[in-house]
């Protein structure tokens, strides 16, 4: 139902408590997700966004409950995926001839997704729109953040910021607003969404932050498209970007690896002693990447400053929970970390060098030459794990240095 976020501006999206995985099965989404949708009533009625289509009736429902939809001026579509477009259909049967303002590109993708000629209206930066009682929306194309077609939209006098998916969570609760929820709920959503969904992109959110900042608008607030709207300090979410965008890292060691009769597993706990021998500040932690979540793994890494990845050979190759991570890494492209592999076998032998090839490919630093054991590890085998821990250590005590461009605010 509509909630007030500002005097004329209400929430009127969609909570989504069930949601456990979304992009498909490729996210998970252990506290649920919202599909934020707002209402701007100034002389001119503006809708931004809409919510994911199976919520689509009751979307739509719930809005002429609180407004004639006829009232509707304006739409804003700030970006084409489903989740934030997929009422529209049903929305636009019955207002079919209000303007959709997008990007150039959010019109390729919304007709792409939708097929309907709708009454688009392409905007680019610095674009405004007058909405009556001397405010107006100021668009700002932010493009591969994380879609071509992604936009911003910021209302003038309140001082909003639309921001879409950039800076948001997948994060369900009824409170709204980022001082009301629980902050380390928050803050693991916030970060867990920038590490698999952002991080390809950090270059373009340096930049992107750095440009909306030189704009020197007031910010009270910004408005995004999932989890909780950012009203308290709302600055500090850009700042967390703006760290997390610059090769982010903790003082931690993440040791990944899959087992098929616990040898693996010994190996890893092996190195992981060796590593907090040689240095015992360090953060070391072991997933099993066959039972731990892959989203939640990825997040582990992304803030570590170094990964050990370790498989045991088969069929000549790897094992698939951890062929599976590596397929998501190449795309992700962590920057700045440093990483090692290690293998066992018994007659062929590849895991070890398969996985340091992955991890280069990956954009990883490979400090260490991948460790090879054969057969099931006896006292000697660990041992030399344990050496090879204790080298990773001093190899990764030091933080990664890669070229900053971050900017104070
Ligand atoms: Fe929340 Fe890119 O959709």
């Amino acid at each position: 139902m509509k909630r007030k976020i500002t005097s004329n501006v209400h929430w009127v999206g969609k909570i989504d408590w069930e949601l456990t995985q979304f992009h498909g099965n490729e996210y998970s989404t252990h506290k649920g997700s919202s599909y934020n949708s707002y209402l701007i009533e100034e002389e001119k009625v503006v809708l931004i966004d809409t919510v994911w289509a199976p919520f689509a009736e009751e979307f739509v429902e719930n809005l002429s409950k609180e407004i004639d939809l006829s009232s509707i001026d304006y739409i804003i579509a700030n970006h084409a995926e489903i989740d934030h477009s997929g009422a529209l259909p049903e929305l636009m049967k019955h207002i079919p001839d209000v303007p959709i303002y997008c990007s150039a590109n959010g019109k390729k993708s919304l007709k792409g997704i939708h097929h309907q000629d709708w009454n688009f209206r392409t905007v680019k930066t610095g674009d405004t729109l007058d909405i009556g009682n001397g405010k107006q929306l100021v668009f700002i194309e932010a493009p591969m953040l994380h879609w071509p077609d992604s936009m911003f939209t910021y209302l003038t006098q309140d001082n909003v910021l639309f921001s879409n998916d950039a800076f948001g969570q997948h994060y369900a609760s009824e409170f709204l607003f980022n001082d009301l929820v629980d902050q380390e709920e928050l803050h693991s959503e916030s970060i867990k969404y920038y590490a698999n969904i952002l991080t390809p992109f950090s270059p373009l959110v340096t930049r992107k932050i750095n440009e909306v900042l030189a704009l020197k608008v007031p910010v009270d607030m910004i408005a995004t498209s999932h989890g909780v709207i950012w009203r308290d300090n709302p600055t500090q979410i850009v700042e967390k970007y703006l760290e997390w965008a610059d090769a982010y890292q903790e003082n931690r060691i993440s040791i990944v690896y899959d087992t098929m009769w616990g040898g693996t597993r010994r190996i890893a706990e092996a190195i992981s002693q060796g590593i907090k021998e040689a240095d015992p500040e360090v953060d070391v932690r072991l997933f099993n990447s066959a039972r731990r979540d892959k989203n939640d793994v990825i997040t582990e890494i992304f803030r570590s400053k170094a990964l050990i990845l370790g498989s045991p050979t088969i069929n000549k190759g790897i094992l698939t929970s951890i062929a599976a991570l590596l397929e998501e890494m190449k795309g992700l492209r962590f920057r700045g970390k440093k990483a090692a592999a290690f293998g066992p076998y018994g007659w062929s032998g590849e895991a070890a060098s398969l996985l340091t090839k992955a991890l280069e490919d990956s954009g990883f630093e490979v400090v260490s030459e991948g460790l090879k054991t054969l057969w099931e590890p006896d006292e000697k085998i660990l041992e030399e794990a344990k050496t090879y821990g204790h080298e990773f250590a001093k190899k990764t005590k030091k933080r990664n240095l890669i070229s900053s461009s971050i900017n104070s605010i």
